[in-house]
């Protein structure tokens, strides 16, 4: 992921986006974007008042904050992760919300993680896998850490169902296959971008039993709001920037003015346009 958009890259949270990673803008502008259905899948996992949950890694913050307001008043959730400006952005996002569980932060490593065998009942990973180079180490340390049938809870997703528009079909089919290509260049396997593919495979490696699947999805038309046209605008850029290489100078053109906001027949501006964001939520038991 590498975008960077100035006019989201600025931060209510006053945090030093130097230090954080390219991927920020897109992420925080996701989780604006869709909070409502993230927010609700975060409810559909099993926790109970009083219980001690881990979120690694904990990234801005969003799903600590989340997790911690369904665990107020009793509980406690560990937010961990390896960078020390993704650790004070989090820190940042629960302070602003008081009515919320214990937070307690750590900076650790998700194939290291520094808390003893069967700390805690949950633990939740979303959309990291994709920074971990060995996902079936790290899900073996997050399933060490939680409690005997206790559970690893992982949001993740597939580049090829994650944003889905009502764009040209031809341009959706060149798309997919320079998608392909890109990831299997950069990543050594055409899936390379499609974590959620793997993760019921990996999760089994890892030694967990899966137990449920969860679609989360987001339906939006247009006109979108800022939130969404603003996620939109990064992620299109990255699409592009990402796939640019492996198409044609005429599928470049078509889709640069598919995702042009200046051009009024763009997927941003059009008033027939409608997205779906998809993304996966996987439950599995130790
Ligand atoms: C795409 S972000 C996702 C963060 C958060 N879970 C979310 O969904 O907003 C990936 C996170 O992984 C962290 N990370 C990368 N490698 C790590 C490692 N080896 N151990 C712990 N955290 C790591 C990054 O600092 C970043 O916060």
């Amino acid at each position: 992921m590498n975008a960077t958009d100035p006019a989201t890259n600025s931060c209510e949270s006053g945090k030093s986006a130097a230090d954080l990673p390219d991927y920020e803008a897109e992420l925080m502008a996701f989780h604006r974007a869709f909070g409502r259905e993230l927010r609700r899948a975060v409810r559909a996992i099993p926790i109970n008042p009083g219980d001690r949950v881990l979120d690694v890694p904990c990234g801005d913050g969003f799903y600590t904050v989340a997790l911690a307001r369904r665990l107020y008043p009793f509980g406690r959730v560990t937010a961990a992760d390896l960078s020390a400006a993704y650790l004070e952005t989090a820190r940042r996002a629960v302070a602003r919300h008081p009515a919320a569980a214990v937070v307690d932060f750590a900076t650790a490593d998700a194939y290291r993680l520094p808390f003893d065998d069967d700390t805690f009942d949950l633990v939740w990973c979303a959309q990291s896998l994709i920074s971990l180079d060995n996902p079936v180490v790290a899900l073996n340390e997050m399933r060490r850490v939680t409690r005997p049938g206790g559970a690893v809870a992982v949001m993740e997703d597939d580049e090829f169902h994650r944003v889905m528009m009502n764009w040209p079909v031809a341009l959706e089919l060149d798309l997919q296959r320079a998608v392909a290509e890109a990831a299997r260049v950069k990543y050594g396997s055409r899936a390379g971008l499609s974590p959620a593919r793997g993760l019921r495979r990996d999760m089994i490696d890892a030694g967990l039993s899966p137990a449920w699947k969860q679609t989360v999805a987001a339906d939006r038309q247009a006109p979108f709001d800022p939130a969404v046209r603003a996620y939109l605008r990064i992620r299109l850029r990255q699409t592009r920037d990402f796939v640019a290489a492996y198409l044609s100078a005429d599928q470049l053109a078509v889709l640069d003015r598919a995702i042009d906001p200046g051009d009024e027949q763009s997927l941003l501006r059009r008033p027939d346009a409608e997205l779906t964001c998809l993304t996966t939520l996987f439950l599995a038991r130790k």
